[in-house]
């Protein structure tokens, strides 16, 4: 997260306050999928993402404190969303003033000329976010997007709070966002707890641990998802049978079992329980009734693909190359791999081969190093 301190802006008499952070999408491993408290977005189960590297997918938000606005008002990529309606965006809102509120009543912020008139706390915000890639696609805009938004209100509000609670207060705008409040391997505790302390990021491992883990961005298609990943949760806990057993039984020995691959650098056990807990996901929407299709016939040829590489033989010795790539879907058809350095070269040649660009073209880096392979219409196959 590229955040800097609150900058003071002097417009004539009045003063203004400003904070700008870019963010960075964080892709799960073991899926969060489904909600035991939609108010306060608490999770039925604990979920492990890794945070990819925001030089190129993510959130900049940029938030200006007025004491002549008249309205906390957001515009999302140039179009203005309706923060009053929005219980996402006022809950995160509301609660980074509110901690504001206790620092001022607690005097332990410096009143300026400007705010000794009136505390910070009581100014409206002007909010800008824009997200450099497709918006509700199944690339995690909401979790980069409430990342950025509660970044840059802890920054404006000078908030004392570390990023355990910031990750609290950004998960109030969407769950998958406070796992992009750390970089690295991140976990989503679940918790108990029906007020929510206990439902918090953490960083399991930084970046720097595999540094060799890379992620490849297969953006299928850049159009909205017909169902959010909100409702289609939604629908899915009243419905589905199967996400029951998936929530109860098979997580929790899932995560216990990736955290020490990724301690351990086991690329191959954490590429069967990526490509496995994405599966189930998908397999738990196909359950849910009405079903729910997120992936297309581009991200099943996708699928195919990457077992394909991985039941390559060595071509002198007969010997299985082993496991070396992870497919993982999101609630989109656009696909991510992990994969290790060392293979992404050849990676990147067989799916170049077989799904040749149909637009346009670019390789981009990620976590630390992935790439964009291409951008393709279904019916390109
Ligand atoms: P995705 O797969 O992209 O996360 P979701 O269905 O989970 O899709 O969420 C998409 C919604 O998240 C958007 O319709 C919007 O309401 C919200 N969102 C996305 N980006 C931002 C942002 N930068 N700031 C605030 N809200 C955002
Ligand atoms: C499939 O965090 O977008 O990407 O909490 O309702 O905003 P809300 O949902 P969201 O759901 C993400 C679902 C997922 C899996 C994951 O990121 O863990
Ligand atoms: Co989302």
């Amino acid at each position: 997260m590229d955040s800097t301190k609150r900058a003071s802006i002097y417009t004539g008499k009045n003063e203004e306050y400003e904070a700008s952070v870019t963010s960075p999408v964080n892709i799960a491993v073991i899926k969060y999928w489904g909600k035991r408290d939609s108010d306060l977005i608490l999770p039925t189960n604990s979920s492990l993402s890794c945070t990819l590297s925001q030089d190129d997918l993510h959130t900049k938000t940029t938030i200006r404190a007025s004491r002549l606005f008249e309205a906390d008002r957001l515009w999302l990529n140039g179009v203005e969303e309706q923060v009053a309606t929005s219980k996402r965006l006022s809950n995160c809102i509301a609660q980074a003033r509110a901690f504001r509120k206790e620092l001022e009543t607690n005097s332990q912020v410096v009143e300026t000329i400007a705010t000794k008139e009136r505390p910070l706390s009581e100014w409206k915000l002007h909010i800008i976010s824009e997200n450099n890639f497709p918006t509700a696609a199944g690339l995690a805009s909401s979790a980069s997007g409430y990342a950025a938004l509660v970044q840059a209100l802890a920054n404006l509000f000078e908030l004392t709070l570390d990023q355990t609670e910031l990750s609290k207060i950004s998960r109030l705008g969407s769950g998958s966002a406070c796992r992009s409040m750390f970089g690295g391997f991140v976990e989503w505790r679940g918790g108990e707890s029906p007020s929510g302390e206990d439902s918090y990021a953490y960083c399991v491992a930084p970046q720097s641990h595999w540094p060799s883990m890379h992620a490849l961005v297969l953006v299928v298609s850049d159009d909205k998802k017909g169902t959010s990943s909100t409702s289609g949760m939604s629908t899915t806990v009243n419905t589905s049978t199967l996400f029951a057993e998936r929530v109860k039984s098979i997580v929790p020995k899932r995560l216990q079992k990736i955290k020490e691959a990724i301690l351990s650098h086991d690329f191959s056990t954490f590429a069967e329980i990526t490509m496995q807990d994405s599966n189930q996901f998908h397999a738990v929407c196909m359950d849910t009734y009405p079903p729910i299709f997120y992936m297309n016939n581009t991200s099943k040829a996708i699928v195919h693909l990457v077992h394909l590489f991985n039941s390559q033989l060595h071509p002198e010795t007969n010997a299985p190359k082993g496991i070396r790539a992870a497919y993982t879907f999101d609630a989109g058809p656009n696909a991510v791999i992990y994969a290790e350095e060392q293979h992404i070269k050849e990676l990147v040649q067989l799916i170049s081969y077989f799904f040749p660009p149909a637009k346009a073209q670019s390789f981009r880096a990620y976590f630390p190093d992935a790439y964009k392979i291409f951008e393709s219409s279904d019916d390109h196959l």
